[in-house]
């Protein structure tokens, strides 16, 4: 099929590559004019694992081209995907107004074309959104002095996790098809059908049977995204909420986690005690779900809660360097991993940012290590504050305490030893448990996980 992909961000970008690899011919449109240029030149300007050779294998293919006309590429397209940003307002609610921009100019685009056609939003948007766009799509074109186009909404939310984002969007756990017209999914169905019958690049073809595939009403579609990230980040709250209570009592939270996660009826994912969630969908989707909620009159008690337990778990991490040192001021602290989680460049809602500023603000020096961002050549200006430092070796320099802020593989590999031997005091806080403390124990350091401290070690 021919599919426009309207903005080529990391589920835009991801997209496009993995539909022009299904077989389909992939206009990917973006108006970020340096980003375009970039892939333009067949380069990814995000890093994602896998990413730049399945972009360059799709390019090579002659199904997938970037450009920035949005009328060509809906013009030429049955199915337009909208995969623009919706972040948080300071309310809570989730910003609309990029979706709203694409929707009104393909209504512009479309006015007095008789070819039907699908509007499909990846984008997570509030429930009704599929609606609303239907609307403003038909409203344009009436701008424009002619009838509604005859195009029809599709809600196909996207489960991808960055850091992983092309394994997840070859193998999703499941295709989420949200449509009032049944003949809309059927050709979304169509669409997919590679992927679902796992006969595409990337597929893993050692699993068994299709991939499972969901059909629904554009509502419910809409709902189960913020449904689904909603329950992952309480899955965590709850983790961390009984992680601060094992601190207290001498239980180990890791062991707590296996224990309950054998379980089938909870399973052991998203069960790790750390810092918490970050990135740019979690905190953004349980604050839109909430801001809904209480919009319908319903408080969500439950999710607000869980919002408060994860911003906790930045401020512990903090506490938990006070205790140790116990005075801040003129201390230095190295935050191993800025991102907000591993494999990925994206420091959107990333806790390191958070930690960083409480830090300084109680008169520490801030120095930061990144896998990703400490190899580039340029330090991004959200991490100003923060010192750059090029490698471990170079942040352990010196240090009061070394913070893992982000649970880069590497660091589990680090010589430790010569690390310590740079500090100037062996502490170190382990925010996501990722470390074997009891070897960094026998190596002279004060090692201080989440939840898995003897009692006497915590009293937050
Ligand atoms: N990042 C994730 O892991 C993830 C996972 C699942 C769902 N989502 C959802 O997918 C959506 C996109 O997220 P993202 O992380 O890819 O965002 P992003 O900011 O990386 O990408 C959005 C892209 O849209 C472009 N854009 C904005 N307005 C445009 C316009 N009018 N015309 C053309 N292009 C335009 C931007 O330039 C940018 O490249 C969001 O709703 C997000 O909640 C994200």
């Amino acid at each position: 099929m021919d599919v426009a992909v309207i903005g080529t961000g990391y589920v835009g970008l991801v997209s496009a590559v993995c539909l022009a690899h299904m077989g389909h011919t992939v206009a990917g449109v973006d108006n970020d004019v340096e980003k375009l240029a970039q892939l333009r030149g067949g380069k990814s300007p995000i890093y994602e694992p896998g990413l730049q050779e399945d972009l360059t294998l799709a390019i090579g293919t002659g199904r997938l081209q970037f450009h920035g006309d949005l009328v060509a590429a809906v013009g030429g397209s049955t199915v337009v995907f909208i995969a623009v940003g919706t972040p948080p307002l300071p309310s809570g609610a989730s910003d609309t107004r990029a979706v709203a921009t694409v929707a009104t100019a393909i209504g512009a685009a479309l006015a007095g074309d008789h070819q039907p056609r699908l509007i499909v939003n990846k984008s997570t948007v509030p429930v009704g959104t599929g609606a609303w766009v239907q609307d403003l799509v038909a409203r344009s074109a009436a701008a424009a002095g002619a009838a509604p186009p005859p195009v029809t909404v599709v809600s196909n939310p996207e489960f991808l996790r960055e850091g992983q984002a092309l394994w997840d969007s070859y193998n999703p756990d499941r295709i989420v098809l949200g449509s009032d017209d049944p003949a809309a999914l059927i050709t979304m169905e169509k669409l997919y059908a590679p992927l679902i019958k796992r006969r595409c690049r990337g597929c893993d073809i050692s699993h068994p049977g299709p991939i499972p595939l969901i059909k629904t009403d554009l509502a419910s579609a809409e709902m189960i995204k913020y449904a689904a990230n909603a329950f992952l980040a309480t899955k965590v709250s709850f983790i961390n909420e009984l992680a601060r209570l094992c601190d207290h009592l001498g239980a180990d939270i890791t062991l707590v986690a296996d224990g309950i996660g054998l379980d089938k009826r909870i399973g052991r994912a998203f069960l790790d005690a750390g810092i918490g969630w970050g990135g740019s969908c979690l905190p953004k989707d349980v604050s839109a779900l909430v801001y809904t909620a209480n919009s319908q009159g319903v408080h969500s008690r439950l999710l607000e809660a869980v919002t408060e337990i994860n911003q906790d778990q930045r401020r512990l991490v903090v506490r938990k360097l006070q205790q140790a040192l116990p005075v801040l001021q003129g201390r230095t602290v190295g935050l191993l991993g800025l991102t907000f989680k591993p494999n990925t460049d994206d420091l959107r809602e990333a806790p390191a940012l958070d930690i960083a500023t409480e830090l300084i603000r109680l008169g520490a020096t801030v120095k930061g290590f990144d896998p990703y961002w400490s190899r580039q050549d340029h330090w991004p200006k959200s991490l100003a504050s923060i010192q750059h430092c090029a490698s471990a070796m170079a942040l352990a320099k010196g240090c009061d305490a070394l913070v893992v802020v982000t649970e880069w593989p590497e660091f589990k590999l680090l010589d430790w030893a010569r690390l310590g031997r740079e500090m100037h005091q062996r502490l170190v806080v382990d925010g996501r448990n990722c470390l074997d403390g009891a070897a960094l124990t026998a190596a002279g350091f004060r090692w201080q996980g989440m939840g898995r401290n003897p009692p006497a070690h915590e009293s937050a």
